[in-house]
């Protein structure tokens, strides 16, 4: 919860009186939430639950911030590999994926994080 969900919530609240000050300023909030904040999987209910906290928490802040120049961007990534997958964090998928589980991280930054963006943002449109 402090990593997912507490340390969003605080480093918020310290930007936003310098973003809000900025009125001329068009800017945003871009927070990494995840798939399983919205279909929880069994063996990670934690992570689930703390994402789940941070996708409510956003769609509250979205709306409060509606009349103003911020916005406020959800981006769900796709499975990618990184070190979220190592063995050290999650030995019971050891076995199973051999520490590879979803897309490179290259391949993830050239082909999916720019349309993921682009999804995200008109997503915001249409929740706002
Ligand atoms: N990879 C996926 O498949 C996937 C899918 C959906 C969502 N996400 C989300 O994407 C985000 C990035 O994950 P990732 O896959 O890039 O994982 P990652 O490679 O394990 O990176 C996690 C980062 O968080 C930092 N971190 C962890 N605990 C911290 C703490 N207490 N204080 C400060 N920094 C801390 C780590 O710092 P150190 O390197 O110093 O430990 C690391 O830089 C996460 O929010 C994750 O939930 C990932």
């Amino acid at each position: 919860m402090n990593v997912n969900y507490i340390s969003y919530v605080a480093l918020t609240k310290e930007f936003l009186p310098f973003f809000q000050s900025e009125k001329d300023t068009p800017t945003s909030f871009i927070y990494t939430s995840s798939n399983l904040a919205l279909v929880p999987i069994l063996r990670c209910s934690n992570y689930c639950a703390s994402k789940a906290a941070l996708h409510h928490w956003i769609l509250c802040l979205r709306e409060q911030l509606k009349e103003t120049n911020i916005r406020v961007i959800e981006v769900f990534p796709p499975i990618v590999e990184t070190e979220l997958h190592d063995p050290k964090h999650q030995p019971d998928m050891a076995e199973t994926v051999k520490g590879r589980f979803g897309i490179p991280v290259g391949q993830f930054t050239k082909e999916v994080s720019f349309s993921s963006f682009l999804i995200c943002t008109c997503a915001a449109d249409l929740v706002v």
